[in-house]
């Protein structure tokens, strides 16, 4: 049963949040595949990822009451300098249930638990527009591997002043 699951965090409009297991793992890299464009993982902020497990806790899924994947969420340690960074994503929502809400669900309940957690600041490369909304603004003086838009290399603090200092190039963990 859904409800006696391993790690489950919340339920939300018939959805449930789940820390993602290891048999999750092919479902949710289809469910990637399916919502972004071919050759995602030649982008630079994968090379972060590389070799480097994600930050099991904050990894969810979202399934229904039949089981079915509706949305994921999944996070890796990063380093600027000495400062241990967060970085967002993908997160990714299944076409047939985008624009209910499901992206702010598995936004906020993740950022909820990173910072009970005791992560202090979040790093993400996308939309400002769609990541405004949870607080992201830009960082102009961050950088991630080449080739990435900086307009889109956003942040978040999860304590008063988190991202004061920390600057310069984004590395791995
Ligand atoms: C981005 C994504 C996770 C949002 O999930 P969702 O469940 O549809 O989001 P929500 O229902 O919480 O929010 C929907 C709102 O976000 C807006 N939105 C979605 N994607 C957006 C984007 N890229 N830029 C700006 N706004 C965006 C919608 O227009 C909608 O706006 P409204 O509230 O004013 O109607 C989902 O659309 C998705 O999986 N997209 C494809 C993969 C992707 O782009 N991932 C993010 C990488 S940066």
């Amino acid at each position: 049963m859904l409800g006696q699951r391993k790690g489950q965090t919340e339920q939300a409009g018939g959805v449930q949040l789940i820390q993602e297991q290891p048999g999750d793992w092919w479902e949710v890299e289809a469910l990637y595949d399916l919502c972004f464009a071919p050759g995602r993982e030649a982008l630079s902020s994968y090379r972060l990822r590389d070799d480097v497990d994600p930050v099991a806790e904050l990894c969810l899924v979202a399934r229904d009451l039949d089981d079915i994947l509706g949305g994921v969420i999944r996070y890796w340690p990063v380093r600027i300098g000495d400062a241990a960074v967060l970085l967002l994503g993908p997160i990714a929502v299944h076409p047939t249930r985008q624009g209910e809400g499901l992206g702010a669900v598995l936004m906020g309940a993740s950022l909820e638990k990173a910072a009970s957690l005791g992560w202090d600041r979040v790093l993400l490369v996308g939309d400002a527009p769609y990541y405004a909304r949870f607080g992201f603004s830009k960082l102009a003086a961050v950088q991630m591997p080449p080739p990435t838009n900086p307009d889109r290399v956003l942040g978040l603090a999860l304590s008063e002043g988190a991202w004061a200092g920390v600057t310069g190039q984004v590395t791995k963990a």
